[in-house]
C-alpha cells in the first residue's frame, strides 16, 4: 500500500523558499508534515529549538529558533525564555544547555548523538593529568561530558580558545581533549599548551594533500578550515575558525569560490544567505549530528523525551567551568 503525500499548507511556502535550492519540490511534501507538526508542538509545549550549524537544512532553516556554533548555543541557552529546550545537536551541547538552565526541561531527540572528542576522555583522565602537571590549570573544550567539565577549571570553544587560555595569566595550561585544536591554538600564543590525544572523527580525516588537490582542481578557491582539523590542514588553509567564524567569513568576504574543511551540512546551510558564492563540496559527515532528524524532533516534543538530567552536585561544578568561560570578555 502506498501512502499519499498531501500538498503542504501554503503557510509553509516562505520556509520552502529558503531551502528550495537544496530540497527538490518532490521531497518537500515528505518534510512538510513534520515541520508543520513541530511548529504546532513548539507552541503547545512552550518550547524552542536550538540547532547547531551542522544540522541538515530542513532542521536548520525550517524548525530551529536559534542557530549557531557551540559558543553561541551556550550563550543563547542562557537567554531562553521558554519552558522546554530541544537541542538539535549532540549530547554535550544538550548537557551544556541543561547546565545553564537547571530549571528547564532540556530534550535531545536521540540519546546516541555523541561525539568522538567527548568519548576520548574521562574524569579519571583529567585527575591523572592534574597529578602529572601540578599547579597547571585545566582548560576543557566544551565537546566533553559534564563529568569532565566538573573536573576542569574553565571551558573553551573553538571560537574563544586562545582568549580563554590567555585570560588565565599563566605560562602553561592543560588543554583537553582535542589534540589538534590544542596544537593549532599553541601556534597563536606564548602560553605552553599541554594536549590530550583526542580527535574529532570528522575533521581528522582531512589532509594537507586534500587542500592541495582542491586548489589544483578549483583555481582561486578560498579554503576555510575548522581548528579541529590537523595543523597541517590549518597551515595550508586561508583562514581557520569555528563554524560561526567560517559562516561570518563567507558573509563578509563573499569569496567567489570557497571550500569549507568541515562537516557537510555547513555549506548547505550558509548557501542560503550567500547565493552568489560557489561552494566546492568535499566534506565529511558527522554521524552523531546526523542522528537528529525531523521525525525524532517531532517525537521528542510529542513524548517529551529524551530528557537530559545531570546530578546536581556534579552539575554545580560543571556549570562553574562553563560560567567562567562565559564571563571572559
Ligand atoms: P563549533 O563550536 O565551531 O560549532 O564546533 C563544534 C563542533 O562539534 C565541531 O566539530
Ligand atoms: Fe564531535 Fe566531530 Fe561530530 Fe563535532 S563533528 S560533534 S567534534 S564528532
Amino acid at each position: 500500500m502506498s501512502a499519499t503525500l498531501l500538498t503542504p499548507p501554503a503557510r509553509l511556502d516562505p520556509l520552502y523558499a529558503r531551502v528550495r535550492h537544496l530540497i527538490p519540490p518532490m521531497e518537500w511534501p515528505v518534510f512538510a508534515p513534520d515541520i508543520a507538526a513541530i511548529q504546532r508542538l513548539k507552541r503547545e509545549r512552550d518550547a524552542v529549538i536550538l540547532a547547531h550549524n551542522y544540522q541538515t537544512p530542513e532542521i536548520f532553516h525550517c524548525v530551529a529558533d536559534i542557530t549557531g556554533d557551540s559558543l553561541a548555543l551556550a550563550r543563547e541557552a542562557m537567554r531562553v525564555d521558554a519552558k522546554v529546550i530541544v537541542l538539535a545537536g549532540v549530547h554535550f551541547m544538550a548537557e551544556t544547555a541543561k547546565l545553564l538552565n537547571p530549571e528547564k526541561t532540556v530534550l535531545i531527540p536521540d540519546l546516541r548523538a555523541g561525539c568522538s572528542l567527548a568519548e576520548s576522555i574521562t574524569p579519571e583522565d583529567v585527575r591523572l593529568m592534574r597529578a602529572r602537571y601540578p599547579d597547571t590549570p585545566v582548560v576543557t573544550y566544551v565537546n566533553t561530558s559534564a563529568a569532565v567539565k566538573a573536573e576542569s577549571d574553565i571551558c573553551c570553544t573553538s571560537a574563544n580558545a586562545k582568549k580563554i587560555i590567555e585570560s588565565l595569566g599563566v605560562p602553561r595550561v592543560i588543554m583537553l581533549p582535542d589534540e589538534y585544536l590544542a596544537q593549532n591554538v599553541a601556534k597563536q600564543t606564548k602560553v605552553q599548551v599541554i594536549a590530550w590525544a583526542g580527535h574529532c572523527e570528522v575533521h581528522q580525516r582531512f589532509s594537507a594533500a586534500d587542500v592541495r588537490s582542491l586548489r589544483a582542481g578549483h583555481p582561486g578557491v578560498i579554503v576555510l578550515a575548522h581548528p579541529e582539523c590537523p595543523p597541517e590542514v590549518v597551515a595550508e588553509a586561508d583562514y581557520a575558525g569555528s563554524t560561526a567564524d567560517m559562516a561570518a567569513y563567507v558573509g563578509r568576504e563573499k569569496p567567489k569560490r570557497v571550500v569549507l574543511m568541515t562537516e557537510c551540512s555547513m555549506a548547505d546551510n550558509i548557501t542560503v544567505g550567500n547565493p552568489e558564492v560557489e561552494f566546492v563540496r568535499p566534506c565529511n559527515l558527522c554521524p552523531h549530528m546526523k542522528r537528529i532528524t525531523l521525525p525524532n524532533i517531532r517525537s521528542a516534543l510529542e513524548n517529551m523525551r529524551h530528557e537530559v538530567t545531570i546530578e546536581p552536585a556534579l552539575a554545580a561544578r560543571a556549570r562553574a567551568s562553563v560560567e567562567r568561560m562565559l564571563a571572559v570578555k
